[in-house]
């Protein structure tokens, strides 16, 4: 287990290369199950849910290995087994995408049921409705989805809510099933527009990509294709230039794609941030005094909720108080309580948290709960007066690759150290 000591008071200053999207990456590799053969995803982030996903496709049947330069090699010539299993669900709930694309290439998926997780209730309702939709016979039993189907049908499916997820366990399957689907109130983040041209690439015929319908028409089959490139991690570029706002400095984000950032970008000018967007590289400079403002989370293109709790570690240090409101997540502040040992005062009422500005922060030993949480305490930790100790950081391996070697060529004062503490 290893913590992160920081020594806060760093201004961050220079230059980062932003990695590869997790949560696109994710999407992307269980499509190859799609059509069997061979496969280089370029731009993979060497992250642990990249590695839970790579060991669950591997327990499927398929040869996967990452190298050095990012490039991940997927082999699905071989798949022999059908079913995700707890050990991997309970890691990552990703894990479950894997149900569409076995179910319409192999007619059958046996799936773990994720349970909750540390931001509350997380259903899975909407995946399932969909892929009964399609045709499939679906049961629970003994914390198993069993999935069943002759040959997928396409069917017309309103998402009730325009959940990512249930969005790309539908693009998979309506891809390979017969006849047309219309998905209306689909999910329109970058991710699963990336998957979705994967799926054109492979032979897949669907229409609408990036908008809130996506019209699929069904194919017979689907053929590898050799090469795909992932995209930036809208997320943790995000994150750096929280990082760099925070401690007042100035850092410029290379390989990024900044219309993916749209939301976050306006939030930053609005703050006070000079911002100067060219092509695939984003500046930002910020001194001075931050103005308070407020986020509302939404589906893309709004705010995201991947990025609230690290606002919420910002908005500490503008000059007065806002209001962070997450309409995806409504319990998503398990960061608030470690904020607060820091010195913060954060007041949460309903699905809001109230933060007050010009916060003297004072460094503590503080733990994450969930990776975006530990996120926003590495943030803290930046800004506060002596050492904070994050304890947990395997949350924050999840999302960001060698976090404290990027922030401390930024400038940072940061180490990773193994610990007994827990
Ligand atoms: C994805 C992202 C996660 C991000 C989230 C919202 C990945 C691997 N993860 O998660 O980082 O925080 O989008 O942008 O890409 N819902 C239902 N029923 C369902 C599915 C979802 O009610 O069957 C609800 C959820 O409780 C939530 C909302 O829909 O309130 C959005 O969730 P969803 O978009 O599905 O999130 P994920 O795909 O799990």
């Amino acid at each position: 287990m290893d913590k992160f000591v920081i020594e806060g008071g760093r201004s961050l200053r220079g230059t980062v290369a932003v990695a590869g999207s997790k949560n696109a990456v994710l999407a992307l590799i269980p499509a190859t199950l799609l059509a069997p053969g061979i496969y280089r995803i370029r731009r993979t982030p060497n992250l642990r849910d990249v590695w839970t996903m790579s060991r669950l496709m591997s327990t499927l049947g398929a040869h996967i290995e990452l190298d050095t330069s990012g490039e991940l090699f997927v082999d699905t010539r071989t798949i022999e087994r059908f079913e995700a299993p707890y050990e991997h669900v309970k890691k990552m709930r990703a894990s479950i995408y894997v149900l569409g694309p076995l179910l319409a290439r192999y007619g059958q998926a046996r799936v773990s049921l994720p349970g909750g997780c540390a931001f509350g209730p997380r259903p899975v309702d909407l995946h399932l409705k969909g892929m009964e939709k399609l045709g499939a016979d679906i049961g629970i039993e003994h914390g198993y989805i069993n999935a069943r189907a002759e040959r997928l049908r396409g069917a017309a499916i309103h998402l009730d809510v325009p959940s990512v997820g249930a969005t790309v366990n539908i693009l998979y399957a309506a891809s390979l099933a017969e006849g047309e689907t219309i998905i209306t109130n689909a999910a329109m983040e970058p991710e699963v527009t990336a998957l979705a041209r994967m799926l054109v690439a492979m032979g897949a015929r669907i229409e609408g990509i990036g908008t809130s319908t996506l019209r699929i028409e069904g194919v017979p089959a689907l053929q590898p294709v050799p090469t795909v490139e992932n995209i930036p991690d809208r997320i943790e570029a995000a994150t750096f230039l929280i990082a760099a706002a925070m401690t007042r400095g100035a850092i410029r984000l290379t390989d990024v794609n900044p219309y993916h950032l749209g939301a976050v970008l306006d939030k930053l000018e609005e703050i006070g941030c000079t911002l100067d967007v060219d092509g695939t590289t984003i500046q930002l400079r910020c001194d001075g005094e931050l103005e308070p403002t407020n986020i509302t989370t939404a589906p893309y293109p709004g705010f995201p909720t991947d990025v609230q709790a690290q606002w919420a570690a910002l908005m500490l240090t503008a000059d007065g108080s806002s209001r962070v409101t997450d309409t995806i997540y409504p319990t998503r502040f398990g960061y608030v309580p470690e904020l607060r040992r820091l010195g913060a005062e954060i007041e949460v009422v309903d699905n809001t948290a109230i933060v007050t500005g010009n916060a003297r922060l004072l460094g503590a030993t503080v733990m994450s709960s969930d990776l975006r949480a530990s996120a926003s305490l590495v943030l803290a930790g930046l800004v506060a007066d002596g050492r904070t100790d994050v304890l947990r950081i395997y949350h924050l391996d999840r999302g960001y690759e060698r976090m404290e070697e990027r922030l401390r060529r930024l400038g940072a004062q940061i180490e990773r150290v193994p610990t007994d503490e827990f």
